[in-house]
């Protein structure tokens, strides 16, 4: 087995890990980096449970290869919380009622964290258009639309 050295920057810490070309950054991240917040559903790009921002950008991480990735920024759910409490999105969807079985909660968290950081003043039709790029099976979206819209009028 050929494996590659790969060195990732998850959440402010290294991460150098050796892995085969054929595995996705979502598997090295929960695999290899024990990092298990990032949720995985569909593995072909349709779900979303996977999304995680990747220098900045909200990109599925099911459809990319961890060799893909050297010496990139990747952030996931578990950088958003602080010693301080709850990132203001996370602070939304619990006061909001934003989930229920929570399994495509990282995956909305993440995509909206980097849509209001790359867009602060986006509109409630451009907040409904983000959400809509994730699956949820539970909720019937309408409250984490609503959280999103409350976090974008606090995030800093
Ligand atoms: S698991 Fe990646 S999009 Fe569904
Ligand atoms: S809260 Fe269950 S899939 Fe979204």
């Amino acid at each position: 087995m050929t494996t590659h050295e790969v060195k990732l920057d998850i959440n402010g810490s290294e991460h150098v890990v050796a892995v085969e070309s054929r595995k996705t950054l979502a598997d090295v991240i929960r695999e290899d980096c024990s990092l298990t917040g990032t949720n995985v559903g569909c593995e072909h790009g349709v779900c979303g449970a996977c999304t995680i921002l990747l220098d900045g950008e909200p990109v599925r991480s099911c459809l990319l290869f961890a060799v893909q990735c050297e010496g990139m920024e990747v952030r996931t759910v578990e950088g958003l919380a602080t010693a301080d409490g709850l990132h203001p999105l996370q602070q939304a969807f619990s006061e909001h009622h934003a989930l229920q079985c929570g399994f495509c909660t990282p995956g909305f968290l993440m995509l909206a964290v980097g849509a209001l950081e790359r867009d602060h003043d986006m509109s409630d039709d451009d907040v409904r258009e983000v959400v809509t790029s994730n699956l949820c099976r539970c909720t019937g979206y309408q409250n984490i639309t609503r959280a999103v819209m409350a976090a974008r009028e606090v995030m800093p």
